[in-house]
């Protein structure tokens, strides 16, 4: 089952352009010439219409499935033009959360099982709002109580640490966001770019793959660190989070992601030359706020590891040492966060097993939480 790979985790992040594949076959529509044409949702075209008149889109999840949605919020508010909110599902309860008949709330969830995703889903439908879900395991029970939605089609994730279903969830719902600006003629250019970026992903992926070996090299660095900070904006917040999150579950040592925006209201006073800390400065329009960022840091000696596109050797100066600096392919803005992950994945990975921990099942952890 796990084929030439020590564990489950390892196998299920080289997978990755396999399974982003799969998440867009038939999806992705091409000409006779070869050329990316639009995108087509089959289980989806009869409730377009019904999105896009709704007063807001809803995403909804935990843990990783909740992160996915950070990472595709600012892209479905540029092409949707609706306010879209992010509700993790355990709050929706506690809070009793206002939802409408003309919301449109969209459940992620990679087991389709989760107990506090799915009483979110009950209580949304109670509410009457049209409900989607993004869900890998086909006929699980948020699959099934959706009114419709999309199977992201990563195949079995077994390990606890959730990597594949985080790429593919992201996709899908860069898909979703597509085919509902459809009907926008002004945004057509946009919406082309980012197709041509969608069916470039898996390349582009199995290029940041590469840096597997780069990564044991800085893991064995840290092993012995108590703490790790990263900090991302813009497109690249979820992967400050999500690479926290990975950090902390597998490898068990304390991670935080933040918003960079934040670090002045707080976090900074955390900063010395001992505490590692990531920022992630790929070419973006927040950019330019990130290479400050890393200015600010390093005028306090800060230990900095810098994520940041392949061809930008403006940031090398900044990094301590070689082994602080990853170079990843670049993609459209809003993918970027697909191929940005990887390195910290393989990143936690490589740390949890430099540091002896169960890589496939964290102490403490289930695949799916079925109990609230
Ligand atoms: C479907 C088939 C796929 C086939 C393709 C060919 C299934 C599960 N999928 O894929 O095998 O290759 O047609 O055209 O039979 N849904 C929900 N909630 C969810 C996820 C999905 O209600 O969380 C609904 C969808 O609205 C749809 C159905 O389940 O009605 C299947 O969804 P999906 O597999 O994503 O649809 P297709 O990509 O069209
Ligand atoms: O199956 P789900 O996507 O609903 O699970 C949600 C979370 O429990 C899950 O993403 C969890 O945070 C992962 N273990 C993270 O790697």
């Amino acid at each position: 089952m796990k084929g030439n790979f020590d564990h489950f985790m390892k196998k299920e992040i080289h997978e990755q352009p396999d399974a982003i594949q799969q998440t867009m076959r038939g999806r992705v529509v091409f000409d006779a010439d070869g050329n990316v044409q639009r995108v087509f949702l089959g289980g989806m075209v009869d409730y377009l219409s019904t999105i896009r008149r709704s007063r807001r889109i809803i995403l909804c999840g935990c843990g990783t499935s909740y992160n996915s949605a950070i990472a595709v919020r600012q892209l479905m508010e540029e092409l949707t033009e609706l306010p879209v909110t992010l509700e993790l599902a355990s709050d929706v309860l506690d809070r009793q959360c206002p939802f409408f008949r003309d919301d449109s709330i969209i459940f992620i969830s990679q087991s389709g099982e989760t107990a506090d995703t799915l009483r979110a889903l009950e209580y949304a439908k109670s509410k009457g709002a049209l409900c989607i879900g993004i869900v890998n395991v086909v006929g699980s029970a948020i699959s099934r109580a959706t009114d419709c939605g999309l199977h992201i089609n990563a195949g079995a994730e077994i390990g606890v640490a959730s990597t594949k279903a985080y790429t593919c969830q992201i996709t899908s719902m860069v898909l979703l966001a597509l085919a509902l600006s459809e009907d926008s003629r002004s945004r057509a250019d946009r919406r082309m770019d980012i197709m041509r970026g969608v069916v470039t992903l898996p390349d582009t992926m199995r290029r940041a793959l590469e840096l597997d070996q780069k990564m044991l090299a800085l893991a064995r660095t840290l092993v012995d660190e108590n703490s790790l900070l990263l900090f991302g904006r813009g497109y690249n917040y979820a992967t400050a989070l999500e690479g926290a999150l990975k950090v902390k579950e597998v490898a068990l040592l304390h991670s935080e992601g933040i918003l960079a925006g934040e670090m002045k209201h707080g976090p900074l006073a955390l900063v010395d030359e001992t505490l590692p800390l990531v920022v992630i400065a790929t070419r973006d329009s927040s950019y330019l706020k990130q290479k400050s960022v890393i200015e600010q840091l390093r005028a306090r000696d800060a230990r900095c590891i810098l994520i940041v596109s392949e061809d930008d050797d403006s940031l090398d100066k900044f990094a301590s040492n070689e082994d602080m600096i990853i170079k990843v392919p670049e993609v459209c803005d809003c993918l970027q966060p697909l191929i940005n992950i990887v390195p910290l994945q393989l990143l936690s990975y490589h740390l949890t097993v430099l540091r002896g921990h169960n890589v496939d099942q964290p102490r403490n952890l289930a695949k799916s939480v079925t109990v609230e």
